[in-house]
């Protein structure tokens, strides 16, 4: 089954969307094998944004992220990377569409309440980095 990763970023947790954010994707029928709350050692921060660590935001992404816990989850289903992708908006909330995660619940890109991988081999790469595999489970979704 194909997997993805989440991480509602600690401006949503901090705003209590944890909640309303499972809930839309559980609503479309995704499914959540692992979840935890945690804020990120800078090690995982350095791995997770290597891309990003030359960008002149990267300081203040690096602040914002590691400035309180994180809720990281895998997530379970069809074509999720689009899925979720599409579910979340564009990077930056104002040009998210209304409907989407960052649309409705978000103004800034410096502060766009959730991360979701980009593809397929990003997110295996990001579940590899923050999860173990025995943290994720398995069960039956009935819809
Ligand atoms: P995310 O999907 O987690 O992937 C990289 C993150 O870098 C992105 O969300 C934003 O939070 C952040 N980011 C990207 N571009 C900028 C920017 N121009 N200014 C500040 N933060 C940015």
């Amino acid at each position: 089954m194909d997997r993805t990763f989440l991480m509602i970023k600690p401006d949503g947790v901090q705003r209590g969307l944890v909640g309303e954010i499972i809930a839309r994707f559980e609503q479309k029928g995704l499914k959540m094998v692992a979840g935890k709350f945690e804020t990120l050692p800078e090690d995982r921060v350095m791995e997770h944004y290597a891309e990003h660590t030359e960008k002149p935001f990267f300081a203040g992404l690096k602040a914002y992220i590691t400035s309180g816990p994180c809720f990281l989850m895998v997530w379970e289903g069809k074509d999720i990377v689009s899925i979720t992708r599409q579910m979340i908006g564009a990077t930056n909330p104002a040009e998210a569409a209304p409907g989407t995660i960052r649309g409705d619940y978000a103004m800034e890109i410096g502060m766009n309440v959730i991360h979701g991988s980009d593809s397929d081999e990003t997110a295996a790469r990001e579940i590899g980095i923050h999860f173990a595999p025995e943290e994720i489970t398995s069960y039956t979704r009935i819809d």
